[in-house]
C-alpha cells in the first residue's frame, strides 16, 4: 500500500482511536498490543500476563488485543503505526528507537557494558532509564516499563571461536547505529534487517549469522537454519513498552492507574522469566542437535572486547556522555559490592 494510502487510513484509523479512549460504558477500550515475537517468549508472556491482569482488574472495560510475530506490523512500521494511532501498545527492542530521532536508546547496545542482570536492572529502573523515556514524550509516545530478554549470542553458519572468523562475515542486526560499529569492530559486515525477515535471510544465505537471545533464536527456529552459536553474551536484548501518548492520556484517570499498576506487576513477572526462558531454550537447541554450541572462553572474550572498545568514545556524541557517564559509574560501584 502506498505511503499516502497507509497515512491517510492510519490519520482516519487515529480519530476513531481517539474517541476510542472515551467508550461508552458498554463498550469497551480496546487496546491494540503488537509486537515481532512469538507467545513463547519473555515478551509473548508478558504482554498475555498484561492481558490478563488488564482485563481482570478493569472488570472488562479494557480489552487488550494481541498481535505477534509481526502479524500486523513489521519492525519500523509498528513504530509508525503507534505514532498514528494504528495501535496503542508496543513494546520494541530499544534498539530500534534510532529511525524514531531517539538514538540515546543506543547507549543500551554498547558491547559488554553490563556485567550482569541486576546491574542492567538498576540503570533502567533508575535516573537513566527514566530520562530516555522522558525523549519519546515530543514523539508523541509514553513510555510504560522495561522489558527484558537476556544476554545476546553470535549464530552463523561459519564457526565464529577468534576474531579473525568474523572478518567479512554478514551478520544481520537491528536498526541501530552503535551495533552497526560493533559489527564492523569484530571485522563483519553488519546488515540491518526486520526481525520477521531473519529466519529466511539466513536460510538462503543473505547473510551468514545473526547476535539474539537464544529464546529469540528458538522460537524463531533460526537454529535449524544456523550451523554454530557462540555463547558470548556480549551485549542486551531489552525492550520499552510504550503507549500512544494522546490514547493514553484520553483515557479515564481510573482506568489509567489500574492499567499502569497492571503493567508494573507485568513487567515483573517478565523480567523473573527471562532468564529461564533463555535457559531453556538452549537446552532445546542442544536437543536439536542442529548447532555447534560454543561457550566463548574469558581469554578471548577479552580480545573481543578490547577490539570492541573504541566504540564507547566513537558514539559518546550520540548515546548521550551522561548517560555514559551514569552507566559506568553504577557498574564501578556494582563491582564493590
Ligand atoms: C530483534 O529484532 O532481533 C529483536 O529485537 C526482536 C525482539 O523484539 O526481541
Amino acid at each position: 500500500m502506498k505511503f499516502t494510502q497507509l497515512a491517510g487510513t492510519l490519520v482516519a484509523l487515529a480519530l476513531v482511536t481517539g474517541a476510542q479512549a472515551q467508550q461508552p460504558a458498554s463498550q469497551p477500550i480496546v487496546i491494540k498490543f503488537s509486537h515481532v515475537v512469538t507467545e513463547d517468549t519473555p515478551k509473548g508472556k508478558g504482554a498475555l500476563k498484561f492481558k490478563e491482569l488488564a482485563e481482570s482488574r478493569t472488570n472488562g472495560r479494557v480489552k487488550i488485543e494481541i498481535y505477534p510475530n509481526s502479524q500486523l506490523y513489521k519492525d519500523r512500521e509498528e513504530l509508525e503505526a503507534l505514532q498514528l494511532g494504528a495501535v496503542q501498545m508496543l513494546a520494541p527492542s530499544v534498539s530500534k528507537f534510532g529511525p524514531l530521532g531517539v538514538r540515546q536508546f543506543e547507549v543500551y547496545d554498547l558491547p559488554y557494558e553490563f556485567p550482569n542482570q541486576r546491574v542492567l536492572d538498576s540503570v533502567i529502573d533508575g535516573p537513566v532509564g527514566k530520562g530516555l523515556f522522558k525523549l519519546l514524550e515530543p514523539k508523541g509516545i509514553v513510555g510504560l516499563a522495561y522489558w527484558s530478554n537476556g544476554f545476546k549470542e553470535f549464530s552463523s553458519n561459519k564457526p565464529m571461536k577468534k576474531l579473525d572468523d568474523f572478518k567479512g562475515m554478514k551478520i544481520r542486526i537491528q536498526s541501530s547505529k552503535v551495533l552497526e560499529g560493533e559489527i564492523k569492530a569484530l571485522g563483519a559486515i553488519p546488515q540491518v534487517m526486520a526481525f520477521s525477515e531473519v529466519y529466511t535471510a539466513l536460510q538462503q544465505g543473505v547473510v551468514d549469522g545473526e547476535e539474539n537471545s537464544i529464546s529469540n533464536k528458538y522460537t524463531q527456529k533460526m537454529h535449524e537454519v544456523q550451523k554454530y552459536m557462540t555463547l558470548s553474551d556480549h551485549g542486551v536484548i531489552m525492550y520499552a513498552v510504550i503507549v500512544n501518548k494522546k490514547f493514553w492520556e484520553g483515557l479515564p484517570a481510573d482506568i489509567r492507574d489500574t492499567l499502569a499498576r497492571a503493567m508494573d506487576d507485568a513487567s515483573k513477572y517478565e523480567r523473573s522469566i527471562a532468564q529461564k526462558e533463555n535457559d531453556d531454550a538452549l537446552e532445546k537447541i542442544r536437543a536439536a542437535k542442529t548447532t555447534e554450541i560454543y561457550v566463548l572462553p574469558a581469554s578471548e572474550k577479552a580480545v573481543w572486547r578490547k577490539a570492541m572498545l573504541p566504540l564507547y568514545q566513537q558514539y559518546e556524541d550520540v548515546v548521550g556522555k551522561d548517560n555514559l557517564q551514569a552507566i559506568e559509574k553504577i557498574v564501578a560501584e556494582s563491582s564493590k559490592q
